[in-house]
C-alpha cells in the first residue's frame, strides 16, 4: 500500500491491527496512531512513522476500565485511586500512569516500570478497540514534536503513506490531549493538564494532586518545544497586539493572528474566548497559519473556563526554543 486510505470500515482497521500494522483512529482528545500494544514489531512501526525518538512511552488504549486490570500491577492504594478515578473520569480525556505486568511490549513503555492507560470516549475508538480485543498503544497520530491532529485529514496531511489506514471520526470533541495523572508514587502527580481538571481529580480522591510539571521531564508533551507549528509563535496581551505585530512586519515578518477576539489585523483567527471551545479549535488554527506559510503568529490565550490550563501549557509549548535543526 502507497496511500494511506480514509475510512470508516472498524473491522478493516482491527484486521489491520490484527496483523501488526497502523491504524489512525479518532478519540474525544486527538487523533492516535494506533497499534498492537502487545507486539513489540508492530509498537516499533509508531515510532518510525512519527520519527519518535524511542524512550518516549506512548499510552495504551483499552475499551473499557475493567480492561485496565489485565495490563497494570497496582498495589492496594492504587488500585483504589484507580477505581474511583475510572468510575469518575472514564471513558474520557485521563490517561493513568500505574506500575504494569507484562503483557505490554517494552518498546511501548519505553523500559518503564509503568504504563500509562486511558478509556477514550468516543464510539469509533470504542468499537476499534472492542473488535480488536486487547490493548491499542496510541501516541498522537503526527510528526514528533508537531501538532495533534484533530481530523482524519490533518493525519493523512502528516504522516501520508506511512500509516495504513485512517479511520475517520469526525472532528475530535476536546481538541487537546489527555490529562495524564501517575498514581505510581505516594501522591497523585498532574504530569500533562488536559480536559480533566487536576482540581476535579483531587475532589474525587480527597488528596492533593503535586505538580509534576516542574520536576525532570517525564513525560515527552513536558519537553520545552511541542506542539509547535512551522511558524515562530509568541504568546500576548489583545493591548499589545498592533504594537507587535507592527514590529515584526517592519522587520519583513508575515504575521498572523490567533486571538479569543477580533483583532484589526489580516490574517487573523477569532477563538470563542472559553478556554473549552478554544481548546477544540486551537490546533486546527495552528494549522492554517502553516497553510498561509506565515513567519510568526501571535496568540492571545482565552480568559476563563475549564480547558484554561491546558491550553496554556499548550501555548507555552508551542511558544518554547525549539530543538536546534
Ligand atoms: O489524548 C491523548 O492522550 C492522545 C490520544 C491519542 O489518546 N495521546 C497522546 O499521546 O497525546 P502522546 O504520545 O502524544 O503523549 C503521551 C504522553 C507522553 O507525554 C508520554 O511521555 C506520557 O504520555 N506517558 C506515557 N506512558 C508513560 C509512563 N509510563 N510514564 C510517564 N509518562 C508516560
Ligand atoms: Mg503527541
Amino acid at each position: 500500500m502507497t496511500e494511506s486510505r480514509i475510512t470508516v470500515d472498524v473491522d478493516a482497521a482491527a484486521d489491520v491491527l490484527r496483523r501488526g500494522g497502523l491504524v489512525a483512529f479518532p478519540t474525544e482528545t486527538v487523533y492516535g496512531l494506533g497499534a498492537d500494544a502487545a507486539s513489540s514489531t508492530a509498537v516499533r512501526g509508531i515510532f518510525a512513522a512519527k520519527g519518535r525518538p524511542t524512550g518516549h512511552p506512548l499510552i495504551v488504549h483499552v475499551a473499557a476500565a475493567d480492561d485496565v486490570d489485565a495490563w497494570c500491577a497496582p498495589d492496594a492504594r492504587q488500585a483504589v485511586w484507580l477505581d474511583r478515578l475510572a468510575a469518575a473520569f472514564w471513558p474520557g480525556p485521563l490517561t493513568l500512569i500505574l506500575p504494569r505486568n507484562n503483557r505490554v511490549a517494552p518498546e511501548a513503555v519505553g523500559d518503564r516500570r509503568s504504563i500509562g492507560l486511558r478509556v477514550p470516549d468516543h464510539p469509533v475508538a470504542t468499537a476499534l478497540l472492542t473488535t480488536f480485543g486487547g490493548g491499542v498503544a496510541a501516541p498522537s497520530a503526527n510528526r514528533f514534536g508537531r501538532v495533534s491532529p484533530t481530523t482524519a485529514a490533518h493525519v493523512a496531511a502528516d504522516l501520508g503513506p506511512a500509516v495504513e489506514l485512517i479511520l475517520d471520526g469526525g472532528s475530535s470533541r476536546v481538541g487537546l490531549e489527555s490529562t495524564i495523572v501517575e498514581l505510581t508514587g505516594s501522591a497523585p502527580t498532574l504530569l500533562r493538564p488536559g480536559g480533566v481538571t487536576a482540581a476535579a481529580v483531587a475532589e474525587v480522591l480527597g488528596v492533593e494532586v503535586v505538580d509534576g510539571r516542574s520536576g525532570p521531564s517525564r513525560a515527552s508533551g513536558m519537553l520545552a518545544s511541542h506542539y509547535a507549528p512551522d511558524a515562530t509563535v509568541s504568546i500576548t496581551g489583545l493591548d499589545a497586539v498592533d504594537r507587535e505585530v507592527a514590529t515584526l512586519t517592519a522587520g519583513g515578518a508575515n504575521v498572523g493572528v490567533i486571538a479569543p477576539e477580533s483583532v484589526g489585523v489580516r490574517p487573523s483567527w477569532v477563538l470563542p474566548s472559553d478556554a473549552d471551545a478554544y481548546g477544540h479549535e486551537l490546533y486546527a488554527a495552528l494549522r492554517r497559519v502553516d497553510a498561509e506559510g506565515l513567519d510568526h503568529v501571535l496568540i492571545v490565550p482565552p480568559e476563563h473556563g475549564d480547558l484554561l490550563a491546558a491550553v496554556l501549557d499548550r501555548l507555552a509549548k508551542a511558544a518554547g526554543p525549539r530543538p536546534a535543526g
